[in-house]
């Protein structure tokens, strides 16, 4: 009997620690969740760092050793002291402000050295953030199990500022959010600082990022008063000791709206006077303030040209106002009219006549494609062109079009294609990233943005897999060399599980996703089909009577009997004359352009042959069926899974998966329904029947919100 109730005892044991965990969890740790290694492992950390030090007294320097030490003890059950002085076995952190090797301030260093007998893990750093950056790193690379015997490590990034975009209101809703309300408690600010201010920096500092902005682009003038000053300033509090600098937007009409003036013309001295004094106003509150993001002229901003007066007039006021407290301006390149015949060439119109008027404290924010975060675009042809003015990409992490919180879209791929992307500006290899990161033109500034993904939810992010996005955008701000596999592959290692079995085919998963979302929404180069407002579901049949052109899907695609797809040729709009040779001539010829982006650039009729000797429509009604599939794949691998994950986590990702699914046939069916009305052509045989009807589909109106 004894025996019996041992071995149950036992069996009960090994079930829950074998593969699978026994705790669920809600995703609130993030990749910081520090499981408990293998013993093995652990031993082999445990015997090669037994103490941690540091000759420097600072507040981020002694965090990072707490991080350190609770990490470790959580990964190997092991207890390290903060000792006083190096011994065998020290974490060593060491400041060193001239090192000439470390070339940039958040660089650092990471050694494993024998001195005078004693053998210690040195990490090296300018500042106290590349302390903080290096020791994120190695737990990195415990947490993912490799070795830390000798390590011979040197890492600076390639972007000076790495900053989140945060599009939160001031009344707690997030503009295109889908993570629950804002982090930012503005109520309850600056008395009571949130658990989860720290949680964020924490979190953000891990993965690189050095700079936020809290608010709406769409800017609340409010937030620069002195009340809400008070408010950011005990945020910023929060986030300093994480190398986190706060950003703000602002409304340009704020000297009119705040401060009672009756103009915000840029060039009026009482609102230059006015916009210096509140600089002035911000600093002595926030002394290490990033500086201004600002959205003029766009979708109802204000801005320079309502006063008759240029971007540049705007931003180099701003810029004057911020310089004597080394703030920047970043000045947002996106602008289009409702009356333009073609979207996509307009933010390089209005900007490239003032390449090289900017400030030198101004650098001009520019989405990564020409028209607005689609899950496929070309990269905006500014990058590259605008040679003599700091550039900067933004990408949009939460994915206001790629299925919201609600569908797997690994983005990393999606931010590869563009900073990997030859803008050929000085010849062949001229990427975007290099185009931005100051290898290409000398920079002033260097910098690359993300419009955050985060909100109250449990787990950050509304969807586990979409803190995926979240960290690899830090990945990639921090080095845009790293492949979007091995991003994929740390973040699983980290967030659910080492074990092989389950990485490889949720690596492959998240890898084919954002492909999976481009096929069953909007595939070979369509764009914008999207559904009226709240841009979830399919609507390329949306008409509302008096609405802007630019926002209707038929802007777009210009679906006729004859074919579809936006001509942008030189026979079109020309927009393809905005990419440097020999781009211009690829996207210009039908036969050269790339398949993934055809319709963006032609319009073809609809026996068009693809390479693979296809029609057009055939080949559409495929890519349809493909993505579906792939949805249905996800949802087969992520079945097989559940022993590695905890029951929460997995239950969650599985439900979504069956959502993801549904909403995918019906991006299908709605898309190929509706297309089908102009091409006359039959569903090829072999492919899925709709289960929809076009008209069924047409009722759909979702109230969605912007907080779900
Ligand atoms: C998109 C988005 C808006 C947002 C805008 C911007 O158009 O739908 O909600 O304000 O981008 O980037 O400014």
């Amino acid at each position: 009997m004894k025996n019996t109730i041992i071995l149950f005892i036992f069996t009960l044991l090994m079930a829950f620690t074998a593969v699978g965990q026994s705790v669920s969890e809600d995703g609130s740790r993030l990749w910081l969740r520090y499981e408990p290694l293998s013993q093995n492992i652990a031993r082999q950390y445990a015997q090669k760092i037994t103490s941690c030090t540091s000759s420097d007294p600072s507040e981020t320097t002694k965090l990072a050793m707490n991080e350190f030490v609770v990490a470790f003890r959580q990964m190997t059950g092991k207890e390290i002291a903060i000792a006083k002085a190096a011994v065998d076995g020290s974490l060593v952190l060491t400041i060193k402000k001239n090192d000439k090797q470390l070339v940039s301030p958040d660089a650092y260093r990471m050694e494993s050295v024998v001195e005078k007998g004693k053998n210690m893990t040195v990490i090296t750093a300018k500042t106290t953030n590349g302390l903080l950056y290096g020791v994120f790193h190695l737990l990195r690379l415990m947490q993912t199990r490799q070795d830390i015997t000798s390590l011979d490590v040197a890492e600076s990034p390639l972007y000076e500022r790495r900053i989140l975009n945060h599009w939160d209101n001031i009344n707690g809703t997030i503009e295109r959010g889908y993570a629950g309300y804002s982090l930012w408690d503005w109520d309850d600010l600056p008395a009571t600082l949130s658990p989860r201010y720290r949680e964020y920096a924490r979190a953000n500092a891990s993965i690189g990022i050095n700079g936020t902005v809290l608010n709406n682009v769409n800017a609340n003038p409010t937030f620069i008063t002195g009340e809400y000053l008070q408010k950011v300033a005990a945020i910023a509090g929060v986030f300093r000791p994480y190398g986190i600098k706060v950003y703000l937007s602002v409304n340009f009409s704020s000297p009119a709206l705040l401060g009672k003036l009756p103009t915000s013309d840029p060039l009026d001295p009482a609102v230059r006077k006015w916009w210096k004094d509140k600089a002035k106003e911000i600093y002595a509150l926030i002394p290490d303030f990033g500086g201004f993001l600002v959205k003029a002229n766009s979708e109802g901003q204000p801005g320079p040209h309502d006063f008759g007066r240029t971007h540049v007039d705007g931003a180099n006021m701003l810029a004057e106002a911020l310089e004597p407290f080394n703030g920047i301006v970043m000045w947002r390149a996106f602008v289009y009219n409702p009356s333009s015949p073609d979207r996509a060439k307009q933010a390089y119109e209005e900007f490239m006549p003032f390449d090289g008027k900017f400030h030198k404290n101004v650098i001009v924010q520019v989405k990564n494609g020409p028209v607005d975060f689609q899950p496929r675009e070309p990269f905006s042809p500014l990058f590259g062109a605008m040679q003599k003015t700091p550039l900067m990409v933004e990408f949009q992490i939460t994915q206001e079009y790629l299925g919201f919180s609600k569908q797997l879209a690994y983005l990393a791929p999606l931010f590869k294609e563009c900073l990997d992307s030859d803008t050929y500006a000085k010849g062949k290899g001229s990427t975007v990233a290099r185009a931005t990161d100051g290898n290409l033109f000398p920079q002033t500034i260097t910098a690359i943005a993300g419009v955050a993904n985060t909100g109250k939810d449990a787990n950050w992010c509304g969807h586990h897999f979409a803190q995926a996005n979240w960290y690899s955008f830090g990945r990639l701000a921090w080095n845009h060399q790293l492949s979007s596999e091995t991003i994929a592959d740390e973040w699983l290692r980290m967030t659910f599980t080492n074990h092989p079995d389950f990485l490889a085919p949720v690596k492959k998963m998240m890898m084919d996703s954002r492909e999976a979302v481009v096929n069953y929404m909007m595939p070979l180069g369509l764009h914008h089909l999207f559904a009226w407002g709240h841009h979830y579901g399919p609507e390329p049949w949306c008409d509302i009577p008096g609405a802007r052109a630019d926002w209707l899907p038929s802007y777009y695609h210009k679906a006729s009997a004859y074919g579809i797809g936006f001509d942008r040729t030189t026979k079109g709009s020309d927009a393809v004359s905005q990419y440097f040779p020999p781009l211009n001539e690829i996207y210009n010829n039908v036969a050269t352009c790339p398949e993934n982006l055809i319709l963006w650039f032609h319009h073809l009729p609809w026996d068009y042959r693809l390479k693979n000797g296809r029609t057009l429509w055939d080949e559409l009604c495929y890519k349809y069926d493909e993505g579906v599939n792939q949805a249905r794949g996800f949802q087969k691998i992520w079945d097989r899974m559940e022993k590695y994950v905890d029951k929460n986590r997995f239950v969650e990702v599985q439900y979504k998966l069956k959502e993801q699914t549904k909403d995918a046939i019906w991006w299908k069916d709605g898309c190929l329904l509706y297309f089908q009305t102009y091409s006359k052509r039959p569903i090829p045989y072999e492919l899925e029947r709709p289960v929809h009807d076009l008209e069924e589909l047409k009722k759909i109106k979702l109230n969605m919100t912007n907080t779900n």
